[in-house]
């Protein structure tokens, strides 16, 4: 069965990752439609990627019987009221990262898919990234033992925060949202455990300014530490990862962020392998794992639920700097 998916948001991740990732699934998955708030925009969009209607609003996509699965990549304020009401009109949804601006709003999300049955998956693709998919092999049959410290940096390169992103109504947080979520999602699921407790600080101090950089200490439930640095404020910022093990350590270089080439460094007791990763098809592999999960009933990796633990992270995250404390999570 071939599945039809329709996008609201016709900006510059869905156009450049998203709508090739859906051209890519081939006999499995087709795009349909798509809306933007203006006419023009929506039809030269729908021309680029061949979607066969174009809307101006997403009352009218999810009126359209040929769309099967929706992807949110409209600003983050926008998609916990869009989720629901594609949740209400019998629609799957892929949602952008991050689920909504609150944990409240994130529960409902993933209440209205659970009360309707349909498939909730949040945008976090790096799981996707060969690179990640590896470590994760190499972690779950212990390869390094114990994992005791993680440390990443995510960078977005140096500049200013522009359009709804310096906007607080429409962001909601400024690097947290914009980079933090995703590692933040990469060490819950490489670890398999959840955050215990959060000392973070962010570049606007305890202000209510939207951030540029946040560094976070996180320690899991499972006692493995990590510091993450995510940040829009460093020119030469270096995409990496650290794992240490118990016996062993893994180095991610040029691994954290999209559209990179990298590579894996696996230091163990066997010595040292190499291996060349990008992040370039990361999108392709997740919207496929999505159009999969619909396809055969599965729960999408990643999920509404991992939406909701990220928001639920985010939150003490914002917490812990703007009250200069240690704040455990509330889950
Ligand atoms: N997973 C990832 O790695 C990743 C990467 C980048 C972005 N994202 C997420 O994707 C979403 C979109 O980000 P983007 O970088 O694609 O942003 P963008 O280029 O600004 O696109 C957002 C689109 O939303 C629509 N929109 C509706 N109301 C709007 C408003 N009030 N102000 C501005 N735009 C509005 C606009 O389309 P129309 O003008 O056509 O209506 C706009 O093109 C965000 O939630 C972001 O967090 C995820």
């Amino acid at each position: 069965m071939s599945l039809g998916w329709g996008i609201i948001g016709t900006g510059g991740f869905a156009g450049n990752a998203t709508a090739p990732a859906i051209n890519a699934l081939g006999s499995e998955g087709s795009l349909v439609a798509v809306v933007s708030r203006d006419r023009g925009r929506a039809e030269a969009f729908a021309k680029q990627h061949g979607a066969r209607r174009a809307y101006t609003g997403y009352a009218e996509l999810l009126r359209d019987p040929e769309v099967n699965i929706v992807y949110i990549s409209t600003p983050n304020a926008q998609h916990a009221e869009q989720a629901i009401a594609a949740a209400r009109a019998g629609r799957h949804v892929l949602c952008e990262k991050p689920l909504a601006l609150t944990v409240a709003d994130a529960r409902r999300v993933v209440e209205a898919f659970e009360a309707a049955g349909l498939k909730l998956g949040t945008h976090f693709q790096t799981r996707h990234h060969t690179a990640f998919v590896e470590v994760k092999r190499l972690l779950d049959r212990r390869a390094i033992g114990d994992v005791t410290l993680v440390q990443v940096e995510a960078g977005a390169g140096a500049g200013p925060l522009r359009s709804w992103r310096a906007d607080p109504a429409l962001a909601g947080l400024g690097s947290i949202n914009n980079i933090a979520v995703h590692p933040y999602d990469l060490l819950r699921y490489l670890l398999g455990s959840e955050v215990r407790e959060v000392m973070a600080m962010t570049d606007a101090g305890r202000s209510a300014e939207l951030e540029r950089m946040v560094l976070a200490l996180l320690r899991f439930q499972n006692g493995t530490m990590a510091y993450v640095n995510a940040n829009q404020k460093i020119a030469h910022y270096q995409p990496d990862i650290d794992l240490y093990g118990t016996e062993g350590r893994i180095v991610g270089i040029d691994c954290t962020r999209p559209f990179r080439d990298g590579e894996l460094r696996v230091v163990t007791q066997a010595g040292e392998q190499i291996t060349k990763h990008s992040s370039r098809d990361a999108v392709v592999r997740s919207v496929a794992a999505f159009n999969d999960a619909v396809r055969h009933d599965r729960e999408p990796n990643p999920s509404g639920l991992d939406g909701l633990r990220n928001a639920q992270l985010t939150e003490a995250v914002i917490r812990s700097a703007r009250e200069g404390r240690l704040v455990e999570v509330a889950y």
